[in-house]
């Protein structure tokens, strides 16, 4: 499944946002903003004192929350009645702010919030989806904007909805709510380290929505955006006239082919010695595709970006710790497409096999797939009429794979297994040569 997660301040514009790109997605869009309103509903009509920790604690008991869609619009459900229309007061906002900073709220909602994202494909909004219901989230972003343009919009909300409130108060209003979520002790509003800031301060409605699926079709490759994914014509074209020109030009010589799957998800993984590596390494799998992890930076020139998009690939931040982009690798196998990685994360000076990087035995560890070793192997560095080798290894079974536990020594481990195997066929390709 994937999830993208879209957390900021209070006004930002995020669930109209986030709705419409949902949409164009095909996505569930989930706004759990309303789940903690519907929370401050209830402790409202009981008389409690929203900030009262130990009397909302004890209201949790008979109070059942839920969410439904009908023709794809949620609706919030407090002890099974419909409430959605009766929580966009600023009564009932204060009090979703104050009862959100305790705990035991928290608590409460978090499953029904990822229990959502697992079995759909949702766009998530609220406060801390990317930090903490949804930390593997495959998208993170912080929408924000400035306070004076976030209070000017929801008052002009209000104003269309008849209600008579003065822009002073409503900025007033805005700014403790932004200190109250910001400041509490348990999952304050945040970036996630990994998500990307999008300030829509000045933005019409329709720029901040672009901007939005600009970075959201940055980051997911078309192959995970369902019913939108078709083999493009250019690869199409390439998997028919691309061997026979790089077996010419590069004297490619590929042992093994017939070993790779010729449905279903997996992983090919190869060590990295030149930039002509993933298209050479292509033609072992054609008339499949694989869609590569690349670097973030190889997608910011305009041309490349476009080049190796149409490829299949898509981005990885190199050194933070992208769950994002490993969770995209494993929902890609899991959709059945062949994965393509260099687990060195670099490329070798000298040619040789390096040491691989653990994002191999998480990507791997998700998506539960088997791994494809690759050695590509060249005596010297890889040009026209060079000569190049691939061998294909023998298939890593998840078994052998298997973590015994989530730790960083584990994903090493597993991590060396795969490479080590690499290692293996490139040692052999290499006296053969
Ligand atoms: O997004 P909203 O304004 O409808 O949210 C109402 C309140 O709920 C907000 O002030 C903080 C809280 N909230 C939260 O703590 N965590 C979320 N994921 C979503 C909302």
């Amino acid at each position: 499944m994937i999830a993208i997660a879209i957390d900021g301040p209070a006004g930002a514009g995020k669930s109209t946002i986030a709705r419409v790109a949902a949409k164009e997605l095909g996505y569930l869009y989930v706004d759990t903003g309303a789940l903690y309103r519907g929370v401050g509903l209830f402790v409202l009509e009981q008389g409690t004192e929203p900030s009262d920790e130990a009397g909302v604690a004890s209201l949790l008991s008979g109070l059942k929350v839920d969410l439904a869609f009908r023709e794809g619009e949620q609706r919030v459900l407090v002890n099974g009645e419909d409430v959605t229309a009766r929580i966009r007061t600023p009564e009932v906002s204060m009090a979703a702010s104050r009862a959100s900073a305790i705990p035991a709220v928290r608590e409460f909602l978090f499953h029904l919030q990822q229990d959502m994202a697992k079995t759909n494909n949702v766009v998530m909004d609220g406060r801390d989806i990317g930090t903490v219901v949804l930390p593997n989230a495959q998208v993170k972003i912080f929408l924000t904007a400035s306070p004076e343009d976030r209070a000017r919009r929801r008052y002009e909300e209000l104003i269309q909805k008849g209600e008579t409130v003065a822009y002073e108060a409503v900025l007033e209003d805005l700014k403790q709510r932004d200190y109250n979520d910001s400041h509490r002790a348990v999952a304050p509003l945040k970036p996630a380290p990994d998500s990307v800031l999008l300030d829509t301060t000045g933005n019409t409605l329709e720029q901040s929505i672009a901007q939005l699926l600009a970075v959201i079709r940055e980051r997911l490759p078309k192959a995970v955006s369902p019913g939108k994914y078709r083999m493009s014509k250019l690869y199409k074209l390439l998997t028919i006239i691309g061997p026979a020109i790089l077996h010419t030009f590069f004297r490619l010589k590929i042992e093994g082919k017939e070993k790779l799957p010729k449905e279903g998800g997996y992983i090919l993984a190869c060590n990295h010695i030149s930039n002509f590596d993933p298209v050479l390494l292509a033609v072992a799998v054609v008339p499949r595709q694989v869609r590569y992890m690349a670097k973030e930076e190889l997608f910011r020139g305009k041309l490349t970006g476009k080049f190796i998009r149409a490829l299949g690939a898509f981005p990885v931040r190199r050194g933070a710790g992208d769950t994002g982009a490993l969770n995209v690798g494993a929902e890609i196998v899991e959709s059945g497409a062949v994965m393509g990685i260099f687990p060195e994360g670099t490329r070798s000076d000298d040619l040789k096999p390096m040491r691989a990087k653990s994002g191999i035995a998480v990507v791997a560890s998700i998506a539960g797939a088997d791994v494809y070793p690759a050695a590509i192997i060249s005596k010297k560095e890889v040009g026209l009429f060079g000569k190049v080798r691939i061998i294909i290894g023998d298939r890593i079974s998840k078994e052998e794979m298997a973590m015994t536990e989530q730790s960083h020594k584990e994903m090493k481990r597993v991590a060396g297994l795969i490479m080590n195997r690499i290692t293996k066929l490139w040692e052999r390709g290499y006296e053969e040569m």
